[in-house]
């Protein structure tokens, strides 16, 4: 027997629609799904505060949600993920273009159909005793000419309420859609489907994933994981990875970069984009509070994860923050490294694989210094310190509304967006990199961001530690080919009349014991401020083998006593160190090189002349 469902299903399904359902694309997809998926039921999300605060009291009945204290806590909860399911799953992740080389090298490729029939299979029954969600979203504010909409459809009530967080969620989403709006189709399944009888577990989810894109239909099939990046669609599968294909066809940027305001003690703003991979320091440096020395500076938030870039009519790049929330990693968070990330966690907040204290709250590793007793880990057991386990999953993370975050920026929603003065990229390195270097152009800044290194971290899934190449931290998001990605970069730089600035950093310089030679977090103020300076044409910078670098004198030391010779041994440029550095940039051009731009084969010959012709250690 075949459970194909007829069309007379597919009708039934149609006719119980709400009537406001206008959107023929969006019923004729629902029913389509709903016939494939056979849920128990059907509901289309208004994203009020009455159908969140009802879907999280029963992930609490279901085990799913604990309630933290009330009065810690308000209006806050735990989840705790099954242990095979709390990270993106780079090996799982598909671009699925027509054709293998508009997906590159960098990302792991199957053709349409071939994915479409296999996701068809898995799909089929996949939400039985479940109810289907229809999740209609914006990503960005409503109506801004640089936001655009989506619908998630999926089984699990965590992904719906997080998405109401993270984005702007409901029923006027519905409204903006119309009949014929048109949209980002966002499919997810948990693909763990109830049998009738079957008792459910807190965190459904398959030992089978895949999250695949198709960028020529702009629609995500996403199965198996309930977990941040892959599932709530809206984030790196929609707002970069299908992003980045729309960008490049319409001339503008999709960018794993936090979005920053800096206003100068005179009131002078200036706007700072910048690309750090994941869990490199994007939402510290976004929510920085300036240190001892810098008063009268201001540092707002934007975002901490994506911007949206597009040309602006006067020639500058104008970006918006397209999340409404924050999916932040919780371990290291604390009141010294982020005051205002733990202000933004007050209440309404959704924390993932923390652990939960004896009296009802939340608490990771580095949040205090010494744990609070009787702690219970992200796996449910009791852990004491010493155990040899970490309480808290290293990729925990906290689910925050923006709107709460105390230094948000006036404009962060304004639908125009912010204007952008500068690009910054960094990495994790803890050797080789430079705390600050200035690009001598564009294409020079292009050639740095692409060539981004960063030492692996908690939030891939992998080995930890290992420096991968990530170019403009955009390795495990970038919706096509990475050679045509950096050449679309250079063309929106040149078709501007006043590009932005482009630096790299690293606050993860290491010395010869291991210890950090930069303070980092607040401390990040000092170059920023060089920064800001560089953008406003002041302040000074000499010519280094790698860009412009700013001697000791050029950052300004008010506040903090930084000795001469260890700031010197931070900006060190080892030639032979850099020669290698050289050879892994060949490394990726080599592996791009049907759709490498030819500047970079260039530009690499020009950074190895330089060093050549400099010391064996060049000191500013
Ligand atoms: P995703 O959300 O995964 O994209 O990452 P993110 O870049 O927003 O990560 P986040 O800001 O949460 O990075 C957290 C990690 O960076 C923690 O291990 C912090 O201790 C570390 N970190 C952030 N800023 C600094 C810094 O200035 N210096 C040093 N040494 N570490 C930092
Ligand atoms: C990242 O890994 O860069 C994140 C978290 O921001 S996730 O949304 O899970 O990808
Ligand atoms: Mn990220």
């Amino acid at each position: 027997m075949s459970d194909e469902p007829s069309i007379t299903d597919v009708d039934a399904i149609e006719r119980a629609f709400p009537s406001h359902v206008r959107n023929r694309k969006l019923r004729a997809w629902v029913s389509e799904i709903a016939a494939l998926a056979q849920p128990d039921a059907i509901h289309f999300c208004d994203g009020s505060q009455e159908e969140y605060d009802r879907l999280c009291a029963e992930m609490v009945a279901s085990g799913t949600l604990r309630r933290l204290d009330p009065v810690k806590r308000p209006n806050s909860y735990l989840a705790l993920s099954d242990p095979s399911d709390v990270a993106r799953v780079e090996d799982r992740t598909f671009i699925c273009s027509v054709y293998k080389g508009d997906a590159g090298p960098t990302n792991n490729w199957i053709a349409p159909a071939e994915m479409k029939a296999t996701l068809t299979e898995a799909f089929r029954g996949s939400m039985r005793g479940r109810t289907l969600y229809v999740v209609p979203f914006s990503m960005g504010p409503l109506g801004s000419p640089i936001s655009h909409l989506g619908v998630e459809l999926s089984d699990s009530p965590y992904v719906v309420v997080s998405m109401r967080t993270m984005t702007r969620m409901g029923r006027p989403v519905l409204d903006l859609l119309g009949e014929d709006g048109d949209f980002v189709q966002c499919l997810h399944s948990l693909g763990a489907p109830l049998e009738p009888g079957q008792a459910d577990v807190p965190w459904p989810c398959s030992a089978t994933k895949y999250i695949a894109h198709f960028p020529e239909d702009n629609a995500i099939w996403s199965y198996g994981s309930g977990y941040g990046g892959n599932a709530l669609l809206g984030k790196k599968c929609f707002a970069l990875r299908i992003a980045s294909t729309m960008g490049r066809e319409q001339r503008w940027l999709a960018e794993h970069m936090l979005i920053l305001g800096v206003e100068s003690p005179q009131g002078e703003k200036t706007y700072v984009a910048a690309a750090f991979p994941s869990a490199c320091g994007k939402t510290n440096f976004a929510m920085m509070i300036p240190p001892a020395g810098f008063e009268g500076w201001k540092v707002t938030t934007v975002g901490d994860d994506i911007a949206w870039i597009k040309p602006g009519p006067d020639g500058r790049v104008y970006a918006i923050n397209p999340e409404a929330g924050f999916f932040g990693v919780a371990p290291g968070t604390n009141a010294r490294s982020n005051p205002n990330a733990l202000a933004t966690l007050r209440e309404n907040c959704i924390f993932t694989n923390t652990a939960l204290t004896a009296d009802g709250d939340v608490w990771w590793e580095g949040l205090t210094d010494e744990p609070p007793p009787g702690l219970t880990d992200w796996q449910g057991k009791p852990w004491t310190p010493g155990c040899g386990r970490p309480a808290a999953h290293p990729n925990s993370r906290f689910t925050a509304p923006a709107s709460q975050c105390p230094v948000i920026d006036p404009a962060w929603q304004d639908p125009k967006g912010v204007p952008i003065s500068a690009f910054v990229f960094g990495g994790r390195r803890s050797a080789t990199m430079p705390l600050v270097v200035q690009a001598t152009s564009w294409a020079h800044g292009v050639y740095m961001g692409a060539t981004l290194g960063s030492e692996t971290t908690a939030a891939a899934g992998g080995a930890q530690g290992q420096v991968r190449r990530d170019p403009m931290a955009m390795l495990p998001f970038c919706g096509y080919n990475m050679g045509d990605y950096f050449d679309h970069w250079l063309e929106v730089g040149h078709s501007l009349a006043a590009p932005p600035r482009i630096f790299s950093v690293n606050w993860f310089r290491k010395d010869d014991d291991g210890s950090f030679m930069w303070p980092g977090f607040g401390e990040n103020m000092r170059v920023l401020r060089w920064i800001v300076d560089r953008t406003q044409g002041r302040g000074s910078a000499v010519e280094s083998p790698l860009g412009w670098m700013p001697t000791y004198e050029d950052l300004c030391w008010d506040g903090l006593d930084y000795p001469r010779d260890r700031f010197q041994a931070m900006m060190a440029v080892d030639r032979d160190a850099w020669l290698k550095e050289a050879v892994a940039h060949e490394g990726l051009f080599v592996q791009l090189y049907d759709h490498l731009p030819k500047e970079f084969i260039l530009l690499r010959e020009l950074l190895v002349a330089r060093l050549w012709r400099s010391p064996n250690r060049w000191l500013p």
